[in-house]
């Protein structure tokens, strides 16, 4: 059997910072709120020149020389992204064209803040099947750009970066990605949305006349979806394996909130030294989450080869789905 194994992760981020301070000065609200509720402390702010594409295409260039790759031996480059450069073409098209990968494919995959999970299960198949060999997977999103920075119940959660993991066909390997599960309830489509930009309210029609710009998130509603989608997908995820959460060595979920991370692990009885959590200092970045808090989790020593690791994400759509994958 072919699997998909991970060769390398890297990420990027924009230079500028915004603390909890610099959110007192834009809205009522507190860094003690902020932190009591989300666990956020700072987050990275794209500057007007910076978008998802040069995020990605940043990231995309670290992981290919981490695993010393040349860019014309990718297949296909997967970016899960909501956020992107233009409606059209693709993140994964500008990527395909700033990194030179001249043999491979490319394509978007709009999951949102699943995004990466779905990527990666869109890859991990492609390798499996024996169609493709080697597949360049990003997670990246800008949304700050859609944010209203005077809604204090959503402008103190987003920041910007990208990640990148290069996914690669090892026969008979028992390293790599073991299972993934995707799932989704459109019917909660109206929790998060922007209204404004596709084709239903074009920017500057008559039908976007008071319709919704930036970001607009029932927040506890989500709140509720989020801990019980997460339990859901992991579940689902480590019974397709076989295996129970004991085995797990390393839960990276998406880092929406704090809290919600807490509760889920405790639901899903993992203890705290194997829960990765880094929002404190990216907020929420959407699709750019999971591979950013790889990243960073390998970078610091806490993910090494070997590991079992269960990523999880879930957002707008709604969408959720888990990634299982031996390191
Ligand atoms: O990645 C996509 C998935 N997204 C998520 O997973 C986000 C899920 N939701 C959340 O993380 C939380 O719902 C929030 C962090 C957005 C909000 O936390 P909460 O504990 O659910 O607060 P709440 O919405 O129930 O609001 C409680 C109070 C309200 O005041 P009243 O009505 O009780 O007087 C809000 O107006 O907190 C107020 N509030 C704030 N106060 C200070 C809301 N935002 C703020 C703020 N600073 N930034």
């Amino acid at each position: 059997m072919i699997k998909a194994v991970v060769k390398g992760v890297a990420h990027a981020v924009p230079n500028k910072i915004l603390t909890n301070a610099d959110l007192e000065k834009l809205v009522d609200t507190s860094d003690e709120w902020i932190m009591q509720r989300t666990g956020m402390r700072e987050r990275r702010i794209c500057e007007p020149h910076e978008t998802t594409a040069t995020l990605a295409t940043e990231a995309a260039k670290k992981v290919l020389a981490k695993t010393e790759t040349s860019p014309t031996e990718i297949d296909l480059i997967v970016v899960g992204s909501v956020t992107g450069d233009y409606m059209f073409p693709s993140v994964s098209c500008i990527v395909q064209n700033a990194i030179g990968a001249k043999k491979a494919g490319a394509m978007d995959v709009g999951a949102a803040c699943a995004g990466f999970i779905y990527s990666v299960a869109t890859a991990a198949a492609f390798i499996e099947s024996g169609s493709l060999k080697k597949v360049l997977v990003i997670g990246a999103d800008a949304l700050t750009k859609y944010v209203d920075w005077t809604d204090r119940s959503t402008c103190i959660l987003f920041g910007d970066g990208a990640g990148a993991m290069l996914l690669e066909a090892a026969p008979g390997s028992d390293h790599g990605v073991i299972k993934t599960v995707m799932l989704a309830d459109g019917a909660g489509a109206p929790l998060i949305d922007v209204e404004v930009g596709g084709n239903r309210y074009p920017v500057g029609s008559p039908q976007a006349e008071g319709r919704r710009t930036k970001i607009f998130m029932a927040g506890s509603e989500v709140y509720r979806f989020a801990v019980k989608s997460i339990g859901d997908a992991c579940c689902r995820v480590l019974d397709l394996a076989g295996i129970s959460s004991d085995d797990v060595d390393l839960f990276v979920p998406h880092q929406a909130n704090l809290r919600i991370i807490e509760s889920a692990a405790e639901r899903l009885h993992l203890p705290s030294e194997k829960v990765f959590v880094n929002v404190e200092k990216f907020g929420n970045t959407s699709a750019a989450s999971i591979p950013i808090a790889l990243s960073d989790a390998e970078s610091t020593g806490k993910l090494t080869k070997g590991m079992t690791v269960l990523t999880v994400g879930f957002g707008a759509g709604l969408v959720w789905g888990a990634n299982l994958i031996r390191w």
